[in-house]
């Protein structure tokens, strides 16, 4: 019983390990990708790009905010604004888009 519980409390501690390291790798490129494809029609989510919809924030405009962290915008992207469609986000998505967001500093 002793030993079980010893396994268990391990794999527990190596499924956080992954969980966090896949957090810190967070896939930028792959983040403009999903950015372009499900963002851009109301955002403007890279430079060059014309048309969006008025008086939604750029990501740019979001990027610069001096509140701004990956982490906070990886959980707000888990849990659309309102306003936003609902999207089939997974967490590595959200941190991916999340990522992109922040290399626009
Ligand atoms: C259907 C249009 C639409 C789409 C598609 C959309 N958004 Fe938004 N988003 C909005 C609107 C409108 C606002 C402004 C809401 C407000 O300020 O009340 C907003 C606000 C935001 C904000 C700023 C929230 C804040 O703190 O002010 C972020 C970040 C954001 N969206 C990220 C995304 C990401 C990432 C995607 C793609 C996965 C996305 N949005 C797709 C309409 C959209």
């Amino acid at each position: 019983m002793r030993a079980y519980m010893r396994r268990t409390c391990l794999l527990i501690a190596i499924a956080f390990g992954f969980g966090t390291s896949s957090a810190l790798a967070a896939d930028a490129d792959h983040g403009a990708d999903l950015a372009k494809r499900w963002c851009a029609s109301c955002h403007v989510v890279a430079n060059g790009q014309a048309t969006a919809s008025a008086d939604v924030p750029s990501f740019v405009s979001v990027a610069r905010r001096p509140d701004f962290s990956p982490e906070r915008l990886a959980f707000f992207l888990l849990d659309p604004h309102p306003k936003m469609p609902n999207f089939p986000l997974s967490r590595t998505e959200a941190g991916d888009i999340a990522a992109y967001i922040g290399s626009l500093r």
